[in-house]
C-alpha cells in the first residue's frame, strides 16, 4: 500500500520558549512549515498564538473562534484563546481534516498539549499535495438551497446560514450537486438539500496563494478517506481496536456518517506528514488550509489525554 513520507527537517521549525523568534515563525508559516514550540506554559501558549495571529492580521478571527466555541457550547474555552477538543468515544480516532469548511476558511491552527498518559492519542498532520490528480474526485457534504430562480431575501440569507449552515448565494443548488437527502425547511417556498458538491480552491493568507484544502466536510464523509487513514495508523502501529471489532471500517462507519466513497487514493492527496505525541507544554502551529490534523485512538482506561486547540 502507498504511504505518506515524513516531513523533512526543512518543513518543521523546532523552537523552545527560550529561543522564541516571531520573525522566524512568520517565515516558517509563509513557507508552509509546521512550527513546534516546546516547554511553554499555557499562559505563554495563549500569548504566542495571539502574537502569531496578529502578525497575519488574524487577531480578530482568533477571538471570534474562541467566542463561537462558548456560544455554541460544543467546546469549552480554556485560557484566552484555546478551547477543549471534542470529547471522544471509546477507541474513537479523528480522521484528517482542515478545521472548518471552505465557507469559513480558517487560516491558522494550533494545538497545545496539557497531558497525555494514554497508549495513543498521537496528533498526525498531513500536508496537502496540490499536484495530486485525485482532487476532482472529492466532494464536500454541504447543505444547499434550491433557489427556484428567486433571489433570497435578507431574512432567508440569515436563516439559511444560522439554521442550515448554507451560505447564500454561494450555497445555491447547481447542476453538479448530487442530492443526498432533503432537509425539512422552515422557510416557505424554499427547499434545502444535503448534497455532495464539487470542491474549489480557496485563499491561504500566509503565502498569499490559492490552494486546495481538505476541509472537514470533504474527508469526514468519505469511506475511502477512512480506509486510507486506517491504513496509515496500521503502518505506524497506532491503531487500537477492541477485541470484538474484526472489521475496523465497519466499526468506524457504524458511528460516523461516512456517506460515500470518492474512489480517491488517500495517500496521493498528501505529500508529507508530521506525527507528534504532544508532550505537556508542547505547542504546534501551522497553516490550517494546507495541513490537515488527525488524532490516533487509544485503549480506554489507559490514561488521560488533554489537548486544547486554537483557530484563527
Ligand atoms: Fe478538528
Amino acid at each position: 500500500m502507498s504511504s505518506i513520507p515524513y516531513a523533512g527537517a526543512d518543513r518543521q521549525l523546532m523552537l523552545s520558549d527560550d529561543d522564541w523568534d516571531l520573525a522566524g515563525v512568520e517565515g516558517a508559516l509563509r513557507r508552509d512549515s509546521v512550527v513546534i514550540v516546546s516547554g511553554v506554559t499555557s499562559e505563554r501558549a495563549d500569548a504566542i498564538v495571539a502574537e502569531v495571529a496578529e502578525r497575519f492580521a488574524l487577531g480578530e478571527q482568533l477571538k471570534l473562534q474562541s467566542a463561537f466555541a462558548s456560544i455554541f457550547g460544543h467546546r469549552e474555552n480554556v485560557g484566552k484563546n484555546f478551547m477543549s477538543v471534542n470529547r471522544r468515544g471509546d477507541y474513537e480516532y479523528v480522521t484528517p481534516h482542515s478545521e472548518g469548511t471552505h465557507s469559513i476558511g480558517m487560516q491558522l491552527a494550533s494545538f497545545y498539549g496539557l497531558e497525555n498518559t494514554t497508549d495513543g492519542g498521537h496528533t498526525l498532520l498531513f500536508n496537502v499535495n496540490e499536484r495530486s490528480a485525485e482532487w476532482p474526485r472529492l466532494r464536500a457534504v454541504k447543505v444547499k438551497m434550491d433557489a427556484g430562480g428567486r433571489p433570497a431575501t435578507q431574512t432567508e440569507i440569515v436563516t439559511a446560514r444560522v439554521r442550515y449552515g448554507a451560505y447564500l448565494p454561494k450555497d445555491i443548488m447547481g447542476p453538479d450537486d448530487e442530492v443526498l437527502e432533503e432537509i425539512a425547511s422552515s422557510l416557505p417556498g424554499r427547499r434545502f438539500f444535503k448534497t455532495l458538491s464539487p470542491i474549489a480552491a480557496g485563499p491561504m493568507v500566509t503565502s498569499g496563494r490559492t490552494v486546495m484544502s481538505y476541509w472537514d466536510n470533504i474527508g469526514s464523509a468519505d469511506r475511502d478517506a477512512c480506509d486510507g487513514f486506517i491504513g496509515i495508523l496500521r503502518d505506524l502501529d497506532l491503531l487500537r481496536l477492541p477485541e470484538q471489532a474484526q472489521d475496523p471500517v465497519a466499526y468506524d462507519c457504524a458511528r460516523h456518517s461516512r456517506v460515500w466513497r470518492s474512489g480517491a487514493d488517500f495517500c496521493d492527496l498528501f505529500k508529507a506528514m508530521v506525527v507528534r505525541r504532544l508532550e505537556p507544554g508542547e505547542l504546534v502551529l501551522y497553516n490550517n488550509p494546507t495541513w490537515t490534523h488527525a488524532v490516533s485512538n487509544w485503549t480506554p482506561g489507559s490514561g488521560v489525554r488533554r489537548v486544547v486547540a486554537a483557530f484563527a
